[in-house]
């Protein structure tokens, strides 16, 4: 469908008529309602998600799942899942979710079954990750490798360090990784490289080089500074037992110097953002964490991805999560949007999310090329409860409307009690948890203050307006399930919202011209560095401002 098709649907336009109606209702109203909870909240494996306190009522879900219909939505989802080529632009397969599909199943692609692809990599991930865990696989100087340096950025950094650090305290995890450490390289400043190799010992550290292209500059320099690093003190030849990589690009490792047998190849269907399921991911966290751990976070991915696939529209977690996103943003005008997981170990999710949803979202043309008269993806960002209630929850409350998503697990990976506390300190998290969604809702108003006898100079200042929108989500624990489930939802929620404004999730065309715009400053910084000192290089080729900055740069 073409975007001026989407935006004269009646489905469209019904929406369009239907939100300055549903403005004018307030959620401290619309929350009385015993009723709406019921109505809005939806149960699955686990999950509790809690749509109540969207600025929506039951008839704008109804509105929403007959826009995702007249999108033909779930036809989009399945052909993803089949393997259509949806990347128009670089005429490829979005099959991520291929990467945790059962080895029975099979997804044929270019007369390929991926299926039996992925499944062969892992087994040798499983292998390669077991012989290192154990010793068999030992550093040039005899050692066991105790310690990883994951190279990477973007989708080759992002979701493995969500992964990680969202395990990290799960107590079988955390056993399984006893006497290990994992660490990740990506920035390309070099304090990046000081602060991964911190106490780090050459003879035992294994460096995963990991790019989708091997081509990144970021990630080729500091591989490179690795290699230098373990050449200058194993020698040239320790880098066959201590270097290897995860790419699509099986020639341009061998070029780098890695044997490609010491290499774990994946597929150009799969996106970087999307790619936490492939060797990308599973390389480092199964070196960290064990086979186990991979499988179940791989099963909770794979649960999701059923789920996406086979529930109805209704009662659809991901589906619903991207038609509130896209209402929230297309029809209510809220262009931010924040995520808040009461949880410590979810720390990386912001960060990988901001990736998946607005690399994948922030497209200013439909998939004909035709500029859209809308908006697409937001700007998203988040910390964990309680960090962010004190430092942007300020404006969250009374200045912008900014529609948030609470995460929270009914236990904790750590829990703790201490005798005469009132409650276990994650019921101490919870009840912020619990408390700030209604907070957001229904606000103060100035009569309730008055009635609380608060000086009138400060009414205005204490007033909260409210009627701000959330999403609750509950979830039993954080573990590799659950892991996987949470990754999984997130990821739909995006391609759902791609796939109902019509634009393409899954290329990246927008992050190219810096690169181009680098290369040049590159190349004046080689001439100027290398000129000799009495005949300087002229900076030229710049704009005014860049040629006096460079100057200045250069001047020191
Ligand atoms: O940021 C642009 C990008 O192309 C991302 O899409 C990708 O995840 C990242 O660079 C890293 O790319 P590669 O895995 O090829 O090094």
């Amino acid at each position: 469908m073409s975007t001026t098709s989407l935006v004269s649907s009646p489905a469209w336009k019904a929406l369009v008529a239907h939100a300055p109606k549903v403005s004018q209702q307030h959620l401290r109203d619309l929350l009385k309602d015993g009723k709406r909870a019921a109505a809005l909240t939806l149960e699955h494996d686990g999950i509790v998600l809690d749509s109540s306190r969207q600025n929506a009522t039951v008839e704008t879900k109804k509105l929403l799942v007959a826009l995702a219909k007249a999108v033909d939505l779930p036809k989009k989802l399945k052909a993803m899942a089949a393997g259509a080529k949806l990347n128009t632009t670089e005429n490829r397969s979005v099959l991520h979710m291929a990467l945790r599909a059962d080895a029975k199943s099979r997804i044929v692609v270019d007369g390929q079954d991926v299926v039996a692809d992925v499944h062969a990599v892992q087994k040798r991930i499983k292998a390669f990750s077991d012989k290192v865990r154990s010793g068999k696989w030992q550093g040039a100087t005899g050692k066991t490798l105790t310690d990883v340096v994951a190279i990477g950025i973007g989708g080759s950094y992002l979701g493995p360090e969500f992964v990680f650090e969202a395990l990290k305290t799960d107590p079988v995890c955390a056993k399984a990784a006893d006497g290990r450490r994992l660490r990740f390289l990506a920035n390309v400043d070099p304090i990046d490289v000081t602060r991964a190799l911190d106490d780090l010992d050459p003879e035992t550290t294994l460096v995963v080089v990991i790019s989708k292209t091997f081509t990144t500059a970021e990630t080729m320099l500091n591989a490179r500074t690795l290699r230098s690093w373990l050449s200058k003190h194993l020698g040239a030849a320790a880098i066959a037992k201590h270097m290897v990589a995860v790419s699509t690009n099986l020639p341009e490792v061998a070029k780098f110097g890695i044997d490609p047998k010491n290499a774990f190849g994946f597929w150009d269907w799969v996106g970087g953002r999307y790619s936490v399921c492939s060797a990308v991911g599973l390389v480092p966290l199964a070196l960290q964490y064990g086979w186990k751990a991979v499988e179940q976070f791989l099963a909770g991915a794979r649960a999701i991805d059923q789920h996406l696939l086979t529930a109805p529209l209704e009662k659809n977690l991901p589906v619903q999560m991207g038609l509130f996103g896209v209402w929230n943003s297309t029809f209510l005008g809220h262009h931010t949007r924040a995520l808040l997981p009461y949880c410590q170990s979810l720390m990386k999710l912001a960060p990988h999310i901001q990736q998946v949803d607005m690399e994948s979202n922030g497209k200013r043309v439909a998939l004909d090329g035709s500029v859209l008269p809308f908006a697409a993806g937001e700007v998203n960002f988040g910390e964990p409860g309680t960090n962010g209630q004190h430092s942007f929850y300020q404006l969250v409350h009374q200045g912008r409307v900014v529609p948030a998503d609470f995460i929270g697990f009914k236990r904790s990976q750590q829990p703790v009690s201490l005798p005469g506390e009132p409650v276990s300190n994650h019921d101490e998290l919870m009840s912020n948890f619990f408390a700030q969604p209604d907070a957001l809702a229904c606000g103060k108003t100035a009569a309730q203050l008055r009635a609380e006898g608060v000086p009138e100079a400060l009414v205005p200042h204490k007033e909260f307006p409210g009627n701000r929108p959330s999403h609750v989500l509950l979830l039993d624990v954080l573990n590799p399930y659950t892991t996987g489930q949470l990754l999984a939802l997130y990821e739909h929620r995006t391609a759902v919202q791609g796939f109902i404004w019509g634009i393409n999730s899954f290329d990246q065309w927008g992050v190219e011209l810096g690169k181009v715009l680098a290369k040049q400053v590159r190349t004046q910084l080689t001439a100027s560095r290398t000129a000799a000192k009495k005949k300087p290089a002229v900076v030229s080729g710049f704009k005014p401002a860049t040629t006096a900055m460079l100057t200045h740069y250069l001047a020191d």
